[in-house]
């Protein structure tokens, strides 16, 4: 099954609105400029810049998601986001469930069924954020506890269309240590064939990689079986190595 690679930018907590707007208009300038390509370019920008960056690229293939959303559309949620507001802003994806928000935020994996069946709800494709600790790696439990993500995350009504599989094994992240390509290999391997029952359609489901993608080590990880694109935190916030990594493809 040849699945479409995507390339998506977590822009994390960085960056303000003009750094933001060049760094969109950059990209969306290189990928129009660039003719046919294999693959999928999106961008995650924090909240506050979802509208000028969504208003500075439309009209391109530069495609917009949000970092996280609310699993309701509206009502007494102070600091939420809802998934209506990122459509409005030109969001096509949204980021559900990673590392960070489980560790910094004490999302459960119910959480993120409800914001991913929330985000579905709107048409958004959720991209949910799986992955083990080292100690857990260590133990021998990463095929374990990534199972139990994916069994508690996905939300019924999942498909390849609506939803993307993200891979992050939680010591690779900002770290400059990546799993290695077999270990990579195993778990895309582990993580697809737990897709069967959850999601319509699972060999045409998208399973990105993530932690400590760089354009060195981009075509090495990009060419393992079941990898189908990246989640770039550090280096997506550089137009030049974002782009390398883009188009190691
Ligand atoms: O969402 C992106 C990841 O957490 C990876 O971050 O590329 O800085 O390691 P990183």
């Amino acid at each position: 099954t040849a699945r479409r690679k995507l390339i998506a930018g977590n822009w994390k907590m960085n960056g303000l609105k003009a750094d933001g707007l060049a760094l969109a208009s950059d990209l969306a300038g290189r990928l129009n400029g660039a003719g046919e390509v294999s693959f999928d370019l999106l961008v995650c920008p924090p909240f506050p810049l979802l509208f000028p960056v969504g208003d500075a690229i439309a009209g391109s293939a530069l495609a917009l998601g949000g970092q996280d959303c609310a699993a309701k559309n509206s009502g007494a949620h102070t600091g939420d986001v809802a998934p209506t507001m990122l459509v409005d802003a030109g969001c096509r994806y949204v980021i559900l469930g990673h590392s960070e928000r489980r560790a910094d935020h004490g999302e459960s994996d119910a959480l993120i069924a409800a914001k991913a069946a929330a985000a579905h709800a709107q048409g958004l494709i959720a991209i949910v954020c799986v992955g083990e600790t080292e100690a857990q790696r260590d133990a021998g439990q990463a095929d374990a506890v990534v199972s139990g993500q994916l069994a508690g995350s996905i939300p019924a009504g999942a498909t390849a269309a609506n939803t993307v599989i993200a891979y992050e094994p939680v010591w690779a992240i900002g770290t400059g240590k990546t799993a290695t390509p077999d270990d990579v290999a195993a778990m895309h391997a582990h993580i697809r064939a737990e897709l069967d029952g959850k999601i319509a359609d699972p060999a045409k489901a998208k399973i990105l990689y993530g932690g400590s993608v760089k354009p060195g080590n981009a075509v090495e990880l990009m060419a393992v079986e079941n990898v189908d694109g990246a989640l770039v935190g550090g280096a997506a916030l550089k137009a030049d190595d974002f782009w390398a990594i883009a188009t190691s493809c």
